[in-house]
């Protein structure tokens, strides 16, 4: 990836990005002929406008930025796209926002999927004066590395390939990488793993991958993300509709890689467990069937009610794997259901804790960052819709019940580590492309949580 952010430059064309009640002041200190350019323009610096004024010799001159009345950092998304290739600079914005926030913005807008495709033409470059710019090119890094994970289809990224960007981000890290695979699984016991991923042909084998980074001593986070690398519902097959996107249902170990990256990449002083259990949920004469009772790595028993519901079943082996080591903090993230969308829609996504402070602490991360998550509740009375008659519980939650994201993380909690503890529904996807989010693959809630665990373990 070519860097979008630069460190500075000889030459650049400056950006003004005002408010509509700044943007009188900035014209009282212009050439005389950019006010009358924007009047003619009606350029009224309203949210997202943007204004590119020639000089008197034809070349670009000046960039104005609209920002409304409410200024926000992640506006700059919208930025790179309305801009011809070529050097900006950020002449002027408001005092309130973040320079940091401002290039990571215009990093993450600058994103395009181009593995099969390669973009025409160059990009536009931009200089913000008093950025970290290493700082905020490696988030954007992250956020691109676990777009493009998204974005790959399953032909191209399969449990190999995972393993793959895994065992090098651990490498680049000075970090272990441990990879379970295949029949190995059930003897280092992750039978919910094994069981799920087990109908997939044996190069696309179920896995089990751990990485672990930082010093004795420091606090340890877990981080735990859904790798299914392609979700086919298994024998209670998805309808063609449900099914076209499940490519995407890696989104959750795409993110959780990308957190932990960042997490190395800042050297903050934590100890890592980076937990991705990995699978396609696959149809094949041994796909796990309806009925069926599998292990689990807890002890407990869980009954298959659908074969659909697969992301619990791993995540509860690797979430036990996380209790083991006894973290601080323990976040997972998961396309874990379709029910979350139909709560919050695609651009929100629920997370769940059981800890007030943790909560409110994601909470004020995410907002700050221009990330947002929505608190949905752990709902104790639902529970016992995971009674099951024959096993300790099962994955398909009594239809009572109705609320699915709610249901789901009530069956993760059975096997989540009893310390602070948050699972995020994500859907790690735009379907459409606005402004600043193309369509495809997104990363979602992780710039809040990178903020918080900055923050929390500072
Ligand atoms: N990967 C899906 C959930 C999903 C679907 C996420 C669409 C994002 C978009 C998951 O494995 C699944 O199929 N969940 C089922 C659970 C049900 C069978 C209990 C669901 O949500 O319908
Ligand atoms: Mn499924
Ligand atoms: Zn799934």
């Amino acid at each position: 990836m070519s860097e979008v952010i630069l460190e500075a430059a000889d030459t650049a064309v400056p950006i003004h990005a005002v408010t509509e009640a700044e943007l009188p002041g900035l014209l009282e200190t212009t050439p005389p002929f950019v006010p009358a350019f924007v009047a003619m323009s009606e350029f009224k610096a309203k949210a997202g406008q943007v204004l590119a004024i020639p000089g008197e010799d034809g070349t670009l001159h000046t960039v104005l930025f609209g920002l409304g009345t409410e200024p926000q950092a992640m506006a700059f998304r919208a930025l790179p796209a309305k801009l011809t290739a070529g050097v900006y600079r950020i002449a002027q914005a408001p005092g309130g926002l973040l320079r940091d926030q401002i290039a990571l913005a215009f990093a993450l807008g600058s994103y395009k999927f181009d593995r099969y495709k390669p973009r025409k033409g160059g990009a536009a470059r931009l200089v913000v004066d008093g950025c970290d710019v290493a700082e905020v090119r490696q988030v954007a890094h992250a956020c691109a590395l676990a777009r493009d994970m998204i974005n790959t289809p399953a032909n191209d990224m399969g449990p190999r390939q995972i393993e793959t960007i895994a065992r090098e981000i651990a490498e680049q890290h000075g970090a272990t990488c441990t990879v379970i695979e295949g029949e190995g699984l059930l003897e280092a016991n992750y039978p919910a793993v094994h069981a799920v991923g087990r109908a997939a042909v044996a190069e696309r084998a179920p896995r089990m991958i751990e990485i672990a980074w930082g010093r004795a001593g420091d606090p340890l986070v877990a981080l735990v993300g859904k790798g299914v690398v392609f979700d086919t519902g298994g024998l209670d097959i998805k309808p063609s509709a449900g099914m076209r996107l499940m490519k995407k249902d890696m989104g959750g170990a795409a993110h959780a890689l990308a957190l932990g990256r960042m997490i190395m990449a800042a050297n903050l002083p934590v100890r890592l467990a980076i937990l991705v259990p990995v699978v396609e949920n696959a149809i094949s004469g041994d796909a796990m069937r309806p009925g069926d009772v599998l292990a689990s790595r807890k002890g407990l028993t869980i009954e298959v009610g659908n074969t659909d519901a697969e992301g619990r079943l791993i995540l509860a082996d690797a979430l036990t794997r996380a209790a083991e080591l006894e973290p601080a903090l323990t976040l997972d993230l998961a396309t874990l259901t379709g029910a979350a969308r139909v709560a919050l829609g695609p651009q929100l996504p629920p997370v769940f804790t059981a800890d007030e402070d943790l909560a409110a602490d994601i909470a004020r991360h995410a907002q700050a960052a221009g990330d947002p998550v929505w608190r949905l509740p752990l709902w104790a009375p639902y529970d016992e819709a995971l009674d099951s008659d024959v096993a300790d519980l099962k994955n398909d939650p009594d239809a009572w019940a109705q609320a699915g994201a709610v249901t789901a993380a009530l069956f993760l909690k059975r096997f989540a580590p009893a310390g602070p503890w948050a699972h995020l529904d994500v859907f790690a996807w735009n379907n459409k492309a606005r402004p600043g989010w193309s369509a495809g693959g997104e990363a979602q809630a992780i710039r809040g949580l990178y903020s918080l665990i900055r923050e929390r373990f500072a």
